[in-house]
């Protein structure tokens, strides 16, 4: 009896290392959430702050769990980039929408652990292998599945910033596929499933040229929805939070339809 008691604590002690605080089960399906301020969430964000408001698509639940800034699993809530999207004012994004679709569709996939590392205002140059962003996401995407669960796929919705010169755009389809292919063998995952978003309209004038090279995108288990058509924020800078809803809807149905 004692010693069964003592195997009962010692388990429930690994129990507690190993899994999220407060008895949430550790996420089974892993989802990274990376690119710029589209993925990260600026839906809802006013001139001065975020309304608060988090539609029915976007509330939390104890099958979905984010990565929390310092390596932790907690339950996830809007805005989902807090404390990672630094000094910036955070909104609603597509990953809690993606997160319900899955689940709705595919319960067996969860609990699902979303890996938020997206940051407003960057260029692919800055996500190249060996500086800050990507080692950070490399880590983050590591430390997820350190006590178990699978990365299911990467979201990714970036290019906007590099719109704006035409050397950069010119050079976007070579520095993205560079970027998948390190990632993919960084995590030695070579086969990932990868989502970028197509963007609709963008920052600078060479949109034309993003939006080729990243349809153009050869490597295998490589998908993309199209942003075009999604609505705008009184800025016309960021999706408005019905558009990230739907983003996150569109999302969810290619991970689980084309792959
Ligand atoms: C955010 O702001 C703090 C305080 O002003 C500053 O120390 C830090 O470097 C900023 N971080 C980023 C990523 O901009
Ligand atoms: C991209 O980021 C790098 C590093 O911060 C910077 O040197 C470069 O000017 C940026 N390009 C654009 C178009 O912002
Ligand atoms: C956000 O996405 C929309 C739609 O693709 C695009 O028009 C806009 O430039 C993006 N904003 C930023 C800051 O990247």
């Amino acid at each position: 009896m004692k010693m069964l008691h003592l195997l009962t604590l010692v388990l429930l002690a690994y129990a507690r290392m190993a899994s999220p605080e407060s008895g949430l089960a550790h996420p089974t399906s892993i989802f990274i959430l990376s690119g710029q301020s589209n993925m990260s969430g600026r839906g809802g964000v006013g001139r001065v702050k975020w309304d608060g408001i988090v539609p029915p698509e976007c509330t939390s639940s104890p099958s979905i769990l984010r990565l929390g800034p310092k390596l932790t699993w907690e339950e996830a809530e809007e805005p989902l980039h807090a404390d990672i999207d630094l000094n910036k004012t955070l909104g609603v994004g597509p990953g809690m929408s993606f997160a319900h679709t899955v689940l709705a569709q595919e319960p067996s996939l969860g609990p699902i652990g979303l890996v938020p590392c997206a940051i407003g205002g960057t260029n692919i140059t800055e996500w190249a292998r060996g500086g800050l962003l990507y080692g950070d996401m490399v880590r983050r995407a590591k430390a997820a599945v350190n006590h178990g669960g699978t990365i299911r796929a990467i979201l990714w919705y970036q290019g906007e910033s590099d719109t704006i010169i035409k050397e950069d755009a010119l050079r976007y389809k070579q520095r993205l596929v560079k970027f998948i292919q390190d990632v993919r063998s960084d995590l030695k995952l070579p086969t990932l499933p990868f989502i970028q978003v197509g963007l609709a309209t963008a920052l600078g004038p060479y949109i034309d040229i993003v939006r080729a090279a990243q349809f153009g995108v050869k490597l295998p288990n490589v998908k993309i929805v199209d942003a075009k058509g999604l609505p705008l924020e009184w800025d016309n800078v960021h999706l408005n939070t019905p558009a990230e809803v739907k983003l996150g809807q569109m999302l969810a149905h290619s991970f689980l339809h084309d792959f």
